[in-house]
């Protein structure tokens, strides 16, 4: 009856034209990714408190021989959640299953991986807040009854079957938790936001990737590409490989302080990790808009990006670092966001906080 869909089972790429933040070949870049992508806890680094409450999920899973609670994640792109799905399925030593809401466009799509899981085995749906209606609600008994509700017949004679599902836990993805309807939400027995990473952070996962590709970095080296990683590891290891290939040609291979920061210069990547996509939006509020408040609509028309790259990608960053504020009228540059770009005539306080 259930027709499983391989085209399913895949993840599908972003279209976005940040730099950094996505490079040119995906296929590519999957490949990179994949080969550094820790594996098991002890190469997962930061994030300390999501995972020792992970840790004791899994643990009691473990003792009471039942499957682990479905969880969800969300957070900036590049933080590590697709990374901890895979790490979580290790130690529990379960087989994952990887597919995105998009890609789960048919019911029969959902329904056929739904049938496909085996006892104990986890789902990991990224995107999730991508979900149609119709998935969303054949998802709901098999989140939480372990069972597809499904119906036969017309009108009159419809009929409703129950089919048991095999327990397996549900793990979700998401850089917009607010779109996530709220009965989907309250199907999810732990949700967890991930953290932007420490520089200290950042430098261990700059030193560890620097290690799996043989490239010869000093402690320094790697503080200084962790300090304009916008707190992210995806980034970092990007910039790892571009630093990289400057240290090659342009110097003795090995990344020093020096190397590090003359590569991001050229590369056009400030003290504060913003490359030129971020420094565009902040110097356009400021110039033609007067500072803000601005909407976000037209800030993406102006910069022909669109809205979700800019709401997914550059503002969480510039958010947190203070340079961003966003107000129910608009965005605004805030005085340190003036002061990062250089530019003196920062309006006064009154008009900022309107
Ligand atoms: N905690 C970590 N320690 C070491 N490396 C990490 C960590 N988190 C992420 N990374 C590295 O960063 C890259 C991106 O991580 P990942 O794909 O898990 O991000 P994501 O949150 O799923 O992003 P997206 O929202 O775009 O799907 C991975 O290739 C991985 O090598
Ligand atoms: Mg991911």
């Amino acid at each position: 009856m259930a027709i499983f869909s391989d085209n399913a089972v895949k993840e599908t790429p972003k279209k976005h034209k940040n730099p950094i933040t996505q490079s040119d070949s995906i296929e590519y870049d999957k490949t990179f990714e994949n080969s550094i992508r820790p594996k098991s806890f002890e190469d997962y680094i930061g994030q300390s408190a999501l995972i020792e409450t992970l840790k004791i999920s899994i643990e009691a899973a473990k003792k009471r021989n039942t499957p682990l609670d479905h969880m969800l994640f969300y957070g900036p792109p590049g933080l590590g959640k697709t990374t901890l799905a895979g790490v979580i399925a290790e130690q529990m030593g379960a087989a994952i299953k990887i597919t995105s809401a998009p890609a789960l466009e048919r019911p029969r799509d959902i329904i056929g991986i739904l049938m496909s899981l085996k006892e104990g085995e986890i789902l990991f749906i990224d995107e999730i807040h991508r979900m149609n209606k119709v998935s969303e609600e054949i998802l709901y008994p098999a989140m939480e009854d372990f069972s597809l509700d499904m119906t036969t017949g017309k009108s009159q004679t419809v009929k409703t079957m129950r089919i048991p599902l095999p327990k397996f836990t549900l793990i979700g993805a998401t850089t917009k938790a607010g779109e996530l309807s709220s009965p989907l939400r309250d199907r999810f027995g732990i949700l967890k936001r991930l953290e932007f990473y420490t520089i200290d952070e950042l430098a261990k996962v700059v030193t560890r990737t620097a290690g799996i590709l043989n490239i010869d970095i000093t402690e320094e080296g790697a503080k200084a590409i962790a300090r304009r990683s916008r707190g992210t590891p995806r980034i970092a290891n990007r910039l790892v490989k571009r630093v990289s290939d400057f240290a090659i040609v342009k110097y003795d291979g090995i990344i020093n302080e020096d190397v590090a920061e003359s590569s991001l210069d050229v590369l056009k990547i400030d003290e504060f990790g913003l490359d030129t996509t971020d420094r565009a939006l902040l110097k356009l509020i400021i110039e033609k808009y007067d500072g803000g408040p601005v909407g976000i609509e037209t800030l993406a028309a102006a910069l022909s990006e669109d809205v979700r790259t800019l709401e997914d990608v550059c503002e969480p960053y510039l958010l947190q670092s203070g340079l961003l504020q966003r107000t129910p009228r608009g965005r605004k540059v805030s005085p340190e966001g003036y002061r990062h770009l250089g530019i003196k005539n920062i309006p006064v306080q009154g008009s900022l906080f309107d």
